[in-house]
């Protein structure tokens, strides 16, 4: 199929864009992805298609997206979907289970596809931060450094006392570079909630990277199951306030060059968090199935048996699903944009 691809003369749409960022990056061929080669030999050639935007359609199941390594961005999507943090377990005097966590703000320059390189602001240098586990009741810690070039905060969605918000101007407020603060709650309500931060002005204090999965396991803990965790995001390269990248934990199209490993009949749980910025609303579909639908996490029952929902910014919910049938079954916001500029992937069912 082709997409034609707009210059620099005409009215920039954000596919060209992202064209425009990628070509200037001026890094080796060797290490650039297929549909990227193409667009820097002949960077006029209206036929080509943008680097990463998988717009052949006619490939389906299998074809090469171009996402960027995860050794050259410095963390990997398909880790952080089972990477619950636990934090450091000990026990208080009145025999409740104290986690704590270390949390550092850092400024990071990511590689986020084949030739682009976002200039991140990080929790502990990845993007989403460290998803948070701990269990109803638990007494938490987190202790937060900011070594970044800017005040930052931890602003946590949950049941807490003001001054442990996080939020500029109340309590310690912002913690300035340099600084340090240990913000001190209790794990409530249980539920999938998330982490960010909260300095003005927060649209890029949030777009820039800092936000992750802060997961409340109910005290009488849920079904066996095989958990994960996507938090859906999005990469404002160039300015303005839109986005020219989309994903799931971090890197666009991750998971269509890694599918996500999943067994046959196996109850799949899927922690999905919203935090893009810039544009109001996200969504998830997936194919050739359905899944029940808990939002916030914060209930037990489903409230919908769908195969697709929708999440504002800050919203996030359970998913849980079993696929009867092998294969592999792709993923993606409903939201063609969305989807062709990174936000989709597969899931590879086996036996
Ligand atoms: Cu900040
Ligand atoms: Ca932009
Ligand atoms: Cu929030």
């Amino acid at each position: 199929m082709k997409r034609p691809l707009h210059s620099a003369s005409v009215m920039p749409s954000r596919r060209g864009m992202l064209f425009g960022a990628a070509a200037a990056a001026a890094v080796p061929l060797s290490m650039l992805g297929r549909g990227q080669a193409v667009a820097q030999q002949d960077p006029m050639d209206h036929t080509t298609m943008a680097p990463g935007s998988a717009s052949n359609h006619g490939g389906h199941a299998g074809f090469p997206s171009g996402s960027v390594p995860p050794g050259r961005a410095g963390f990997d999507p398909t880790a952080i979907l089972r990477d619950f943090d636990k934090g450091t377990v000990s026990t208080l005097p009145d025999g409740r289970t104290l986690r704590e966590w270390d949390i550092t703000a850092y400024d990071r320059d990511i590689e986020i596809a084949p030739g682009v390189t976002f200039p991140g602001w990080t929790y502990n240098g990845r993007i989403p931060g460290p998803s948070l586990w701990a269990r109803e009741g638990d007494a938490l810690r987190i202790h937060f450094t900011n070594a970044g070039s800017h005040p930052h905060t931890i602003h946590f969605h949950g049941v807490h006392r003001a001054e442990m918000d996080g939020t500029a101007g109340i309590g310690a407020g912002s913690i300035l570079p340099g600084q340090r603060f240990t913000y001190e709650f209790d794990a409530e309500p249980f539920g999938t909630h998330l982490y960010h931060c909260h300095q003005s002005p927060l649209a890029p204090h949030i777009a820039k990277g800092l936000y992750g999965a802060f997961i409340v396991e109910p005290k009488a803990g849920r079904p066996e199951a095989d958990e994960m965790i996507m938090v859906m995001n999005g990469y404002n390269t160039d300015g303005g306030d839109d986005n020219e990248f989309y994903s799931v934990n971090g890197l666009p199209f991750h998971f269509m060059d890694h599918p996500v490993q999943v067994t046959k009949g196996q109850l799949v749980r899927i922690h999905l968090i919203n935090i893009l910025e810039y544009d109001p609303i996200n969504s998830f579909h997936v194919h050739a199935n359905f899944f029940h639908y808990y939002p916030t996490g914060t209930s037990l029952t489903p409230s919908e048996y769908t195969d697709t929902i929708m999440q504002a910014q800050g919203q996030r919910g359970i998913l849980e699903m079993r696929f009867p049938h092998p294969g592999k079954y792709m993923f993606h916001a409903h939201k063609t944009e969305f989807a062709e500029l990174g936000w989709m992937g597969f899931f590879e069912v086996s036996e």
